[in-house]
């Protein structure tokens, strides 16, 4: 049975994962530097890169231990080509195409978020056409996906991605990075009290940032009057609107596109409150919610999306270029 190596390092989790054809996962290794970052308030993309060159042929001689396998086991090898930090793109990169080189494997360019996207197929097989709302820390789209080899951006956001505004107004009141688990925590016991503005942008596109000004304006006024900011509550009104505009879109998109399947993707779909909308709110079409373990990077992803890429015949050479900007639909 064919076997695909692959590895995740596009922002701060270096990963290492050995798949087969069949979607086993025979292991799959994680390491964050979420603690490192945390003292920061963010990701530094150049801690970020010295880190991946720390832990990636650790990761990769684990995942190989843990599958009890060599690299003479593996067929192919996969990578994450982009979208990324740059820095940390390459490191996994570099990885990638020094053991296909020396190892003479045929190598696979992931795109981060097909993997994201396909790692649902672990839970149900996918049926086409297809919606994503693929929300993480660098991008918020809905995604048409026709078959597994063509994918159309309908609606993008117009200025920050979800994840981005949840980690800023996390910043503001005071959560460590990445603040997105930590006010879907705290929005839990928060109740509608502030009123936030609901973004307002036509057809499929989002707008985050009109909304993370106004919550960072109300808690500016709020101390200047020497008001305590109730931070339950914060979180919860700026919740409330993004997630419901997520909501709201994604059902006008499912009118104007129907779909057989619809899934949602990346960081942001670890969201409690997402997770709940969904299921009350999005009705008609199957829906995947994938597991907490698969909504942040990993390196499964990378393979079952490299899956496809075989499928289709699509290898790149050894001297691809890794893209920190790359778009789903290329
Ligand atoms: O997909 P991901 O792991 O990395 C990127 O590809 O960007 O997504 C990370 C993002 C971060 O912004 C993080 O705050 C957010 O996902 N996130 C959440 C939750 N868990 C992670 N946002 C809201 N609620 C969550 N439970
Ligand atoms: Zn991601």
């Amino acid at each position: 049975m064919k076997k695909i190596l692959a590895i995740e390092s596009s922002c701060d989790e270096t990963a290492c994962a050995i798949i087969d054809e069949e979607l086993n996962i025979l292991s799959s290794v994680v390491t964050s530097q979420i603690d490192v970052h945390a003292r920061f308030g963010g990701v530094i993309p150049e801690i970020a890169s010295r880190m991946h060159v720390e832990q990636i042929s650790i990761i990769v001689k684990e995942a190989l231990n843990k599958a009890e396998l060599t690299m003479d086991d593996i067929d192919y090898i996969a990578y994450t080509i982009g979208p990324g930090l740059i820095g940390s793109l390459h490191i996994g990169g570099i990885a990638a195409k020094t053991l296909a080189f020396f190892y003479n494997k045929p190598l696979i360019g992931v795109h981060h978020l097909k993997g994201h996207i396909f790692i649902n197929e672990l839970l149900k097989p996918l049926q086409y056409p297809m919606m994503s709302l693929v929300v993480s820390g660098g991008h918020t789209e809905l995604v048409y996906i026709e078959d597994d080899d063509h994918f159309k951006i309908i609606g993008t956001t117009l200025d920050d991605a979800i994840g981005e505004s949840y980690d800023k107004v996390a910043r503001v009141i005071g959560l460590e990075y990445p603040g997105g688990p930590k006010i879907d925590k705290l929005a839990k016991e928060g109740k509608k009290y502030y009123e936030l503005p609901t973004p307002k942008v036509d057809g499929l596109n989002f707008s985050f940032s009109g909304l993370k000004n106004a919550t960072l304006q109300l808690v500016k006024k709020l101390e200047r009057n020497g008001e305590k900011v109730n931070t339950a509550d914060l979180a919860y009104a700026f919740q409330e609107v993004a997630l419901k505009s997520l909501i709201n879109k994604t059902k006008k998109a499912l009118e104007e596109y129907p779909c057989k399947m619809f899934v949602i993707a990346g960081g942001v779909a670890a969201n409690s409150r997402l997770r709940q909308l969904v299921e009350e709110e999005i009705k008609g079409v199957e829906t995947i919610l994938p597991p907490l373990k698969y909504c942040t990077d990993n390196a499964t992803m990378i393979g079952v999306a490299a899956f496809h890429y075989l499928k289709h015949q699509k290898f790149v050479p050894l001297n691809a270029e890794s893209k920190a900007n790359m778009s789903i639909e290329d």
